[in-house]
Order: structure tokens, then C-alpha cells, then sequence
């Protein structure tokens, strides 16, 4: 067996904009999902993970499209991609999967990601080698919107399979959907930013909740069919098109223009946030751009939770430059910037909040921009 790995990504700013077209900045988390995986020599897909010890899922790979309904829901994610390949005239023949995540679930670190995306470059390698970059991120988000059922945008693929170590990943989504998908060259719709956060004696904290969040459920959903209601309402494609909260006042419906403001004003903060790190600038500069994000989200999008909320308030109090939460919300993390040297007042800070609120204790890791999605060995 030869062995694959994905990793989670954080989003440094730029949530919920991608299914708006519009910009992200995520980088990739050194937590990965593995997938070890061989050709079989019958036509049947095998699946088993170390987190699931007592379930193998072995379905015939004509019979993908007809099982979806009846297997376990973790074995959606890699039965999916295979599914996707097949809908899409690739010749797979049979595989064995064996897989292992690293990356915690339901923490907004996109566990879910990871794992479509290791079992894609896996599937890739083995069966369809000429699959270029750009097809392969539209696999695995259609194995998770059409075969799991998780209407999700780009983002979490994309930052799975380009991101590089080192590096923040802008991209500019309409442009990377527009051009042709043969084209992995590219480098308008997609750009590599370094990402040094030690050379300034900084550090990328994230706080996981232990709240888990779920995009199957309805509020996720729900925000992509407000903003696509506030698009139709200004006459444009989508939200991206909108480059000034003015513009906004002729939607009528309050909670209609806070979420389409969030939208308008947070791509304005990846287009700040990717200049100055473009630029070189210390990394403090974009602390407050952060926070101005997750206002945002609390406020006009209302994905935030009290946990979230409370985190994000400790961490500042404690002295970090900046704190949001990641992901879609409703649960999950918050990442903070901060020193390297107040990293531990930072992490006392939000556990004494934590314990006072009555919440669970959090999880803390520090993070730096990781490797992509690649063959481990
Ligand atoms: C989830 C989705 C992404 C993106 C984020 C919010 O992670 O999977 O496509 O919409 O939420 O930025």
C-alpha cells in the first residue's frame, strides 16, 4: 500500500465568501487525514478507518450511486470521491482505503475536507493521473455537496489541495471557477503569499471549542440562500459583485442587508489582509482586520456562538492582536494572533473563561502554514 495525506486548513480571513465568488485566504493546517490505498484486482470499493475499528464498508463500484442511501455516514466522504470520478468517466477499478484523520471533527478545521481530498490525489494517482488540480477540488466538493449532502463552497478543497508550506493561499473564486480547468498554471486566480508569522517572534493559536458544528444542518444552508436572495435583490451575479456597503441600502430587509454587509465588507478585509502581507508588513497590522471579521460574523451574519464570542474576548483581553472565529460557525474555533511570548497568558486566559462561563475546557494548539495535500511516501 502506498499512503496519501490531506491536511485541515484555518482561513486566516474570508468566511463565507467563497460561495458569494468572492476572496479567501486560508493556510494549511500541519494536521493531516491519511489514506493508504491500493488497486484491487476485483471491482469493489473497500473502506475502513482507524477511527471506526469495527466497520469495513465494501461496496461494488458500479453500485456507488445506489448505496449512498444505505452506507455509514463517515464512508460518504471517500465513497463519494470515487462516486465522482466515476460519474465524471474516469476508469476506476477497485481500491482498497485504509484511512486515518489526524484533523478533529466538527472543529471548523475542515476534517471533512481533508479526508475527500487524501482519498482524491490517492484515486488520482492510481487510476487517473492526467486529472489536473482544479478538477480534482471540484470532486471533492462535489462528493461532499452531492453524495454527503453538505452544500459547502471551495474553500476548504482548495486550501487542501494548493495550499504550500509557508504560505497564505489567496484566491479570487470566480476567477478560479472561470478558467479553463485544465490550467494549473495560473497564478491570477490563485497566489502564494509567505506567511512568516516566527520571523516577527509571532504565533498562530487556535482555540477549538469542542462545540461541534454540523453543515448538514440547516443554518449554513440557510446563510447561502439569504445571500443568493440578496444578489437576485441588487440585480447582480453574486454578492462578490457589490464593492460598496452603500450599495446595500436599497435591500430592504434588515437581516437581508447584514448578512450581504458582511459579505461586501469581509472581502474587503482578505483584499487588505492579502495586501499587507503581500507587502511584508508585520503580521500585527492585520490583528485588528481580524477582529474587525469576527464583529462581522457575530453581527450581520450571526454564526458565532457564546463560546466563540467568549474566546475571541479572552484572547484579546490577554493581549492577542487579533482573534476571529473559522469556518461556517455555529461551533468549532477561534484562531488569535499573538506573540509567542503570551502564548501561554493567552491560552490561562481562555481556559479561566471557559471554566467561569461553565463551558468545556477548549483545546489549544499552535499552528504554521503546512504543505498541501501529497504522497507521504
Ligand atoms: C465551511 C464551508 C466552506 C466555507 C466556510 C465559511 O467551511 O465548507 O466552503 O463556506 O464554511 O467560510
Amino acid at each position: 500500500m502506498r499512503t496519501w495525506v490531506a491536511p485541515g486548513r484555518v482561513n486566516i480571513i474570508g468566511e463565507h465568501t467563497d460561495y458569494n465568488d468572492g476572496f479567501v485566504l486560508p493556510i494549511a493546517l500541519p494536521l493531516v487525514v491519511e489514506c493508504a490505498a491500493r488497486v484491487r484486482a476485483d471491482a469493489m470499493v473497500r473502506v475502513v478507518s482507524r477511527q471506526r475499528p469495527d466497520e469495513t464498508v465494501l461496496v461494488a463500484v458500479a453500485e456507488l450511486a445506489v448505496e449512498r442511501d444505505r452506507v455509514p455516514g463517515w464512508s460518504r466522504y471517500p465513497l463519494g470521491v470515487v462516486a465522482e470520478f466515476v460519474r465524471r468517466g474516469h476508469a476506476i477499478g477497485g481500491v482498497d482505503l485504509e484511512l486515518d484523520g489526524a484533523v478533529p471533527i466538527g472543529a471548523g478545521l475542515s476534517s471533512s475536507a481533508a479526508l475527500s481530498c487524501a482519498v482524491a490525489i490517492a484515486l488520482r494517482d492510481l487510476f487517473a493521473p492526467t486529472v489536473a488540480d482544479r478538477e480534482l477540488i471540484e470532486i471533492a466538493r462535489a462528493a461532499e455537496n452531492d453524495y454527503v449532502g453538505a452544500p459547502t463552497g471551495l474553500l476548504d478543497q482548495s486550501a487542501s489541495i494548493l495550499c504550500t508550506a509557508g504560505h497564505a493561499l489567496f484566491l479570487d473564486i470566480r476567477r478560479f471557477v472561470e478558467i479553463g480547468r485544465d490550467d494549473d498554471t495560473n497564478t491570477v486566480a490563485h497566489e502564494q503569499i509567505p506567511f512568516d508569522l516566527a520571523r516577527f517572534e509571532l504565533e498562530l493559536l487556535v482555540i477549538d471549542t469542542g462545540q461541534p458544528h454540523e453543515h448538514v444542518d440547516g443554518g449554513y444552508a440557510e446563510r447561502r440562500a439569504q445571500c443568493e436572495a440578496a444578489a437576485a435583490q441588487l440585480g447582480v451575479p453574486a454578492l462578490r459583485d457589490v464593492d460598496s456597503v452603500a450599495a446595500l441600502d436599497r435591500i430592504a430587509d434588515d437581516v437581508s442587508r447584514r448578512r450581504a454587509r458582511h459579505v461586501v465588507t469581509e472581502n474587503a478585509r482578505v483584499l487588505t489582509v492579502a495586501q499587507r502581507l503581500r507587502d511584508g508588513a508585520d503580521p500585527r497590522t492585520i490583528g485588528s482586520v481580524l477582529t474587525e471579521g469576527h464583529a462581522s460574523l457575530r453581527d450581520d451574519f450571526e454564526v458565532s456562538t457564546p463560546a466563540l464570542d467568549a474566546a475571541v474576548a479572552a484572547a484579546l483581553g490577554a493581549g492577542a492582536h487579533g482573534a476571529r472565529m473559522v469556518g461556517g460557525g455555529f461551533g468549532g474555533s477561534v484562531i488569535a494572533l499573538v506573540d509567542r511570548d503570551s502564548t501561554d497568558a493567552v491560552v490561562a486566559a481562555v481556559r479561566n473563561r471557559f471554566a467561569d462561563a461553565g463551558f468545556a475546557e477548549p483545546r489549544t494548539f499552535v499552528v504554521g502554514p503546512a504543505a498541501g495535500a501529497h504522497r507521504a511516501d
